[in-house]
């Protein structure tokens, strides 16, 4: 197991995730030893470019010269190749969601328990600084009693082509099954696991509608879902995705403040004064606003600190849990399928985390 300053990955899957390609090779604990791809023209491009081997063969990723595995394949492969990694003694980190069911969830956590080794999942919305500054100011209750969040994903990828054209009718993107649903599987997941994290609580209970409105020409799953749960100790949170409608929103709202950040500008406003890591606020009545701008520009001193892939290599490195673990992407599985679930029964639905129930 690492003993070096580095943990030894390989990457398989070089869709999205060569667009963070340049953070990830910079992140300290990080050595990307090996990519991996079924296309040859872009693991040529990139290993150019990174000055990293590749492979087009998934088993090249399990010798001993390597101490982790990170699967950035679609969500239908995860499974597989995630039990493999495991069963061969490397420790996973897994894109979102960790799996299109729980049930398969459930056995890629089982395979790192057999195997002795960790299960990390990437989720990007906490390489923001922000994301971790809301999140110590619900925890020191500058909000007050938290009653209501509101979080909502949405992209017009599919509808504009992005993501869609010219990959053919049998792109996984197109496909319920191997996707795990539709838009709230593929961008809404980010909003299930985001928001009870910044709440600090789980949730509880679901009721939700969901449909595709607009995409049926595009894709089989939902163009748009929304939900209202429950979080334990009562804070209503609405979760919101549309693959096919644009903005997305974090809301967070209590009896002492609120704060609203949308398409990158924030809006806060809180009874007493907060000085933290990020944000410097005076408290009292006057709303303080922020553009996207000037919120990077405090963010900057921290981007690196919080940059996830650095983050999963040096918990592992230390011999502790992955900041995100397998067990909380299993939760926003069982989530997922309880929102799924809620719409298609009409019924109010709680998350099943042994994967037990139909989706
Ligand atoms: N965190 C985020 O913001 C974010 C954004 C986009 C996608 N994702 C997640 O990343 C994963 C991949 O999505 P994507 O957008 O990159 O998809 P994609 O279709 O754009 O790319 C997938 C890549 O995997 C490769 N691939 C397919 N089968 C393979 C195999 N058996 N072995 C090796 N490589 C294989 C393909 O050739 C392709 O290059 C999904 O789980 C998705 O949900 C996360």
């Amino acid at each position: 197991m690492p003993s070096a300053s580095k943990l030894r990955i390989a990457l398989v899957g070089l869709g999205f995730s060569r667009l963070v390609l340049k953070d990830y090779v910079a992140a300290p604990g990080v050595d990307l030893v090996r990519l991996c791809d079924l296309n040859e023209k872009r693991c040529q491009e990139l290993s150019a470019e990174y000055g990293i081997p590749y492979t087009l063969k998934f088993e090249d990723c399990l010798g001993a010269d390597i101490d982790a595995v990170d699967v950035s394949t679609p969500n239908h492969l995860h499974e597989s190749q995630s039990v493999a990694a495991l069963a061969a003694g490397k420790h996973v980190y897994l894109q979102k969601p960790m799996a299109p069911v729980v049930a398969e969830c459930r056995r890629i956590v089982e395979a790192a328990r057999r195997a002795g080794r960790s299960v990390g999942m990437f989720m990007s919305n906490l390489n923001d600084p922000l994301n971790h500054e809301l999140r110590a100011m619900i925890a020191g209750g500058a909000f007050g009693t938290l009653l209501s969040m509101r979080g909502r994903m949405a992209h017009r990828g599919a509808r504009t082509g992005w993501k869609l054209w010219g990959r053919g009718e049998d792109y996984w993107r197109r496909k319920k099954d191997l996707v795990g649903g539709g838009g709230m599987a593929l961008i809404g997941i980010h909003a299930i696991h985001l928001m009870p994290w910044l709440a600090g609580r789980p949730v509880e209970s679901v009721s939700a509608f969901s449909d595709n409105l607009a995409s049926r020409d595009l894709f089989e799953g939902d163009d748009i879902t929304s939900a209202v749960t429950r979080l334990a100790g009562g804070t209503v949170l609405a979760l919101e995705a549309s693959y096919a409608s644009e903005r997305n929103c974090t809301e967070i709202y209590g009896t002492a403040g609120y704060a609203v950040l949308e398409h990158g500008s924030l809006r806060v406003k809180l009874d007493s004064p907060w000085k933290g890591r990020v944000l410097d606020l005076p408290g009292g009545d006057q709303e303080s606003v922020f553009g996207a701008e000037e919120l990077e520009r405090l963010r900057a001193p921290l981007r690196s600190e919080f940059e996830q892939h650095g983050a999963f290599a040096r918990a592992i490195l230390a011999g502790q849990a992955p900041p995100v673990t397998g067990e909380d992407g299993l939760r926003d599985v069982a989530v997922l399928e309880a929102i799924y679930r809620s719409a298609r029964t009409g019924r109010r639905e709680t998350p099943d985390l042994s994967g037990e129930a139909a989706k």
